[in-house]
């Protein structure tokens, strides 16, 4: 068994805002087949902790003594509570004044970033490596998997305590749009050596970077599909890291996330049960039965995601008796644009806000959904939709080139495709791509064979859990 520490922000089912939560809820299970025994470090959120018997935040519950207690953990007490479900291991960091607060993970509850998230995920950093480097009841990781800027510092803390040639680190990149940036004033405050404020170091434009902290020092780094891998070295997605990547070329690998088929099961067991989730989705939003595809759409409303030019290119679909259905929150003038649409347009409805079970039934019920990314380092929906047979319609960028077979001639001609993939990721080119998602959709035939296709796509963590395992087993054998 190779023993891996994984620390994050988010993870399901008890914090989410986005994919990480699914990665890194779904790791330890799918990793457990392959001779791993992942353990599970998070952030004590008030909401986190409320939902687990006797956690409430700063408690004493008689019931469960923490495993490590700090009188003195940047600026606070705090201490770490175990809590084990399903065989796993997840440790909870309580430490009130960082992570007792109402509000979200990152914001507050007007949107705005933590004044202190610096210290916050320093904190979470620095007690992941002091686990790596002492052990927590006498497990002590061999390799420390970071997740994002949040962890960023971890493998710079492990080399710190001298624990870094024993301890390897892999740092995975789900997003590198987020960077933990901080000013240099807090070198001090968070504990990080002076001497690594360079640029070969964690300095970015004169501050501190997290994330970049975690490409400099980790042993090696991965992201979420193999093209993110290979755009990530360049200008237009690198998001000024670019050169650090490049320099560390042989040490990144682009390793595709997975789904839990366990959760994101279709509700259906043949095509005739996927039409009823249909007819049943266009009666709770009271869209007409139209012809043409319903489309659905569940995403963070963010630059990132195109949302803009799929309003400017909605057209082509509603012209042709196509509908959508968005579930999304985000940036207000997104939400407020997509609303004031779907007051307009019959064929459009809109629900803002954040709603596990009805991005479920989009999932389901939908003919095709969309996801017109201006860059996505995996995404998660198009995959959930494969497996529910419904047809992926993706921006040609990142993981959404990796696992969708586009419907062009030759992807048609083979009998393999399994959605519709576009480029430039402009309005123009998601016009047409999705005046021919209805031209497909008419066509039966092809159509029907492409939702077989969709559903028979190996969208399951098996391949990637055993890539992971590998790279872990590969790193602790490195020692
Ligand atoms: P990202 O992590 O960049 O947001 P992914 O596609 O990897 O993109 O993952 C998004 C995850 O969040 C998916 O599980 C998706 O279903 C979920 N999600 C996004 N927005 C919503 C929403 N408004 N309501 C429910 N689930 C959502
Ligand atoms: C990030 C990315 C998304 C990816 C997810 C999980 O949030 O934006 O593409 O699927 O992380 O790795």
């Amino acid at each position: 068994m190779t023993r891996v520490l994984s620390v994050a922000s988010e993870c399901v089912p008890f914090i989410k805002t986005g994919g990480l939560a699914d990665v890194v809820g779904a790791l330890p299970g799918a990793l457990a087949r392959h001779g791993v025994d992942m353990r599970v470090l998070l952030p004590g959120y008030r909401q986190v902790l409320a939902q687990l018997p006797g956690g409430a935040p700063g408690a004493k519950p008689s019931d469960r003594a923490p495993v490590a207690e700090w009188d003195n953990l940047f600026g606070g007490f705090a201490r770490l509570i175990e809590h084990r479900a399903d065989g796993r291991v997840i440790w909870f960091l309580d430490a009130p004044h960082l992570f007792d607060r109402d509000g979200g993970p990152y914001v507050d509850r007007s949107g705005r970033d933590w004044a202190d998230n610096a210290e916050r995920f320093a904190a979470l950093s620095s007690v992941a490596a002091m686990i790596s480097a002492e052990g927590i009841g006498g497990w002590t990781p061999q390799v420390l998997h970071c997740h994002d800027w949040q962890s960023g510092f971890a493998p710079l803390y492990l080399r710190e305590l001298g624990a870094a040639p024993r301890v390897r680190s892999l740092m995975t990149i789900h997003n590198i749009a987020f960077q933990g940036m901080a000013p240099a004033s807090m070198i001090g405050p968070l504990g990080l050596p002076r001497s690594g404020f360079t640029r070969d170091g964690y300095e970015f434009w004169d501050n501190i970077s997290a994330l970049k902290a975690g490409l400099v020092y980790a042993d090696k780094l991965s992201t979420v599909s193999p093209t993110y891998a290979s755009e990530l070295m360049t200008p237009e997605f690198g998001m000024g890291l670019e050169g650090i990547l490049q320099q560390r070329q042989e040490d990144l690998v682009g390793i595709l996330n997975g789904i839990d088929e366990d959760i994101w099961t279709p509700p259906f067991k043949s095509l005739a049960g996927k039409a009823k989730c249909r007819q049943a989705l266009r009666a709770e939003f009271g869209l007409p039965d139209w012809p043409g595809p319903l489309c659905v759409l569940v995403s963070r409303l963010t630059e990132q995601k195109g949302i803009d030019i799929l309003l400017q290119a909605l057209p082509a679909l509603l012209d042709r008796g196509g509908q959508l259905i968005l579930l999304g929150s985000g940036a207000p003038e997104l939400e407020s644009a997509f609303l004031d649409y779907a007051a307009g347009h019959e064929g459009v409805a809109t629900t803002i806000g954040y709603d596990e079970a009805l991005a479920r039934r989009l999932i389901a019920g939908g003919d095709a959904i969309l996801v017109p990314s201006r860059f996505e380092p995996c995404g998660l929906t198009q995959l959930y939709g494969l497996r529910h047979g419904t047809l992926p319609l993706v921006g040609l960028t990142g993981g959404l080139a990796d696992t969708v077979i586009n419907a062009s001639p030759a992807g048609l001609a083979a009998g393999a495709a399994t959605g519709l993939q576009f480029h430039p990721i402009t309005a123009q080119a998601l016009a047409q791509a999705l005046m021919k998602l209805v031209n497909l959709f008419q066509d039966r035939e092809t159509w029907t064979r492409m939702m077989k296709n969709a559903m028979a796509a190996p969208v399951s963590w098996d391949h990637s859990a055993a890539t992971y395992a590998k790279l872990y087993a590969e790193l602790a054998a490195s020692e």
